[in-house]
């Protein structure tokens, strides 16, 4: 029987952002996929906030040697913020100053060879050491309007139990080959007891519709498993296989995020983000829904007349 771990709270906070992000080439030439605005903020800055909501003080980010526009982007920026300073331009200057607040910390580590988003993860172990931790996939955007992130609400239930954590939501069924899929012993309120979990299974052979989505929260023993775990699917180290091995020692659940996620990997992922988020816009939620309005109408999907 997998026992449960020690009850902490997790503090650390991983986010493998090495990948070449070819699905949105051109624009993905000079600028990572990870900086795609979302009307007025990066993708990465999303997860970034929804890691600190959920407690993380040190961000780790795994990321490539050509790719610095991350680093850069949470750097301070002191030409900048002098700049912003003189001109009086305060408002601008705490979004630039708030990317990272005080107390948070950013930590780069370089993986060397694309094997997959296990050995990402596995690049994070030195810094990481002997605590739970989360893993964070920034494509994954994920949205509760008016209650905590989809990372806190997993991060209360991992501590209170002493479980690792998995986010998971329904798919359809022939989506199943795009997820790592779990089978869960049965739920109670939001929560269950991973007992399967296969990536990216073809419909016929997966065990569930239940997907996983981009949130983890993983004891520190997951290192040991990950460095015993060989290519799998896509002939990649998969996260999800060492996750397989490690829920045989420590119960990990699967957990249903109060949330609406946006697969911003996809094109109309995100898209979809950025239409939602601009109609939630502080600034912009008027003019961009006459902006739709106003499309849906030339194009004779809505008829207002
Ligand atoms: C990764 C994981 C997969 C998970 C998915 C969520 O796949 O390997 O198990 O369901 O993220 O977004 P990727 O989308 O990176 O291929």
């Amino acid at each position: 029987m997998p026992t449960n771990t020690k009850k902490q709270r997790i503090r650390k906070a991983v986010f493998p952002v090495a990948g070449l992000g070819t699905r949105f080439l051109p624009a993905t030439k000079t600028v990572p996929k990870e900086m795609l605005p979302i009307v007025d903020r990066p993708l990465i800055q999303y997860a970034v906030d929804e890691a600190i909501e959920a407690g993380c003080d040190t961000l780790i980010f795994v990321t490539n040697r050509y790719k610095h526009a991350v680093a850069d982007y949470f750097d301070k920026a002191y030409e900048l913020e002098q700049k912003l300073e003189k001109s009086g331009k305060h408002e601008q200057l705490d979004l630039v100053r708030n990317v990272l607040p005080e107390g948070v910390r950013a930590v780069f580590v370089t993986q060397t060879e694309a094997l997959g988003l296990g050995h990402a993860v596995l690049c994070a172990k030195p810094v990481v050491g002997d605590e739970p931790f989360a893993v964070m996939l920034p494509d994954d955007l994920i949205w509760n309007k008016d209650g905590p992130g989809a990372l806190k609400q997993m991060a209360d239930h991992a501590e209170k139990f002493g479980v690792g954590a998995i986010a998971v939501q329904d798919v359809p069924e022939e989506q199943t080959a795009s997820y790592g899929i779990v089978a869960v012993e049965g739920f109670e309120d939001r929560h269950g007891a991973i007992r399967r979990i296969v990536e990216k299974p073809q419909p016929a052979d997966a065990p569930s519709t239940l997907a996983v989505v981009g949130r983890y929260i993983l004891p520190p023993t997951i290192f040991d498993h990950l460095e015993k775990t060989g290519k799998g699917a896509g002939g990649e180290i998969q996260l999800t296989d060492a996750i397989a091995s490690q829920i045989a020692d420590s119960q990990i659940d699967a957990y249903r995020f109060k949330g609406t996620r946006f697969d911003c990997g996809t094109h109309i992922g995100l898209v979809e983000a950025t239409i939602r988020f601009a109609l939630d816009h502080e600034k912009i939620s008027d003019a961009a829904r006459d902006s739709m309005t106003k499309a849906l109408q030339e194009l004779g999907v809505i008829d207002l007349s």
